[in-house]
């Protein structure tokens, strides 16, 4: 995905040019487009043009440079994941993006109860309570290409902990999002914020930005509540980080497998 061939070197100049503060004007998004790259910090960052391509290409990131990431491309992806469809059209969920003072003081806040040990009651279930084995091991798989990409060992508690404080800082990505959900919905409510979660992720991608999914958060839904000012009722869905991923961040080696069609597609008749 990263890359400074040479073989791109003609487009580069032109694209350096136009495009090295991306964004800004839809001629230079259209240039690095057609060149099917934007620098960013002097990074090659890619612009995936098949769909396929961009679902293959995203993987969730969780080292990213300090490079803003412009209000209006934040906009448009959020305008882009509403064009999700919903059941009834009622479009559930709302993106809260967190920042400044607000966003320290929480992430301080969640970081210290996670050291401290104290646990809240979430507002809803995520995982298979038993666990089949199935999907315990590709939970299993999942965390050892985490700590595998980060050199840190099974046993090195420590090393996994520091990781897992980051979910409370967003990654320090430069863009910080709690996702909740109101007004009571069930399942269906989730399912439909889902696939605005993706649609996110994905245009995210077509903009050469990287996110990552922050579940941990859903954690400490009452002291998220706190610090966003959100009405009683608003669930916590999840955190999301978003910004230019850093391609020197060993934790962004991290790459999963998914499963083979035959585990999930059957034909019946
Ligand atoms: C709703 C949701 C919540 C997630 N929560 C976390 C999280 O709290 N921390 C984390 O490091 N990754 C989190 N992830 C990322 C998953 O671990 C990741 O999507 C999965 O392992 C597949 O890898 P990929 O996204 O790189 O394809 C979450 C993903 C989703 C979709």
């Amino acid at each position: 995905m990263w890359a400074r061939s040479s073989s791109t070197l003609c487009w580069s100049g032109l694209v350096w040019a136009t495009a090295s503060k991306p964004y800004t004007s839809p001629i230079r998004l259209a240039l690095a487009r057609v060149a099917g790259r934007i620098t960013v910090d002097n990074f090659w960052v890619s612009i995936p043009t098949s769909f396929a391509q961009i679902c293959a290409d995203r993987h969730s990131t969780r080292g990213f440079l300090s490079q803003a990431v412009p209000t209006e491309v934040l906009e448009q992806l959020l305008i882009t994941a509403r064009m999700a469809p919903s059941g009834a059209n009622l479009q559930p969920g709302t993106f809260t993006q967190v920042k400044g003072s607000v966003r320290e003081e929480l992430s301080a806040d969640l970081v210290r109860a996670w050291r401290a040990g104290e646990a809240e009651v979430e507002d809803y279930d995520y995982f298979p309570k038993p666990m089949p084995m199935t999907l315990r091991k590709r939970q299993v798989a999942a965390a050892q290409a985490l700590y595998g990409a980060l050199g840190v060992p099974r046993e090195d508690r420590q090393g996994r902990d520091a990781q897992f404080e980051r979910n409370f800082r967003f990654f320090d990505a430069p863009v910080a999002l709690v996702i909740t959900l109101e007004h009571g919905f069930g399942s269906g409510g989730y399912m439909d914020l889902g696939m605005a979660l993706y649609g996110f992720m994905l245009a995210a991608q077509t903009h050469g930005l990287s996110t990552c999914a922050i579940g941990a958060m859903a954690s400490y839904p009452t002291r998220i509540r706190e610090h966003l000012a959100l009405t009683p009722n608003s669930v916590v869905v999840c955190g999301m980080a978003l910004g230019y991923a850093d391609p020197d961040a060993p934790v962004n080696q991290t790459r999963t497998e998914r499963c083979t069609l035959n585990e999930y597609f059957r034909v019946v008749g």
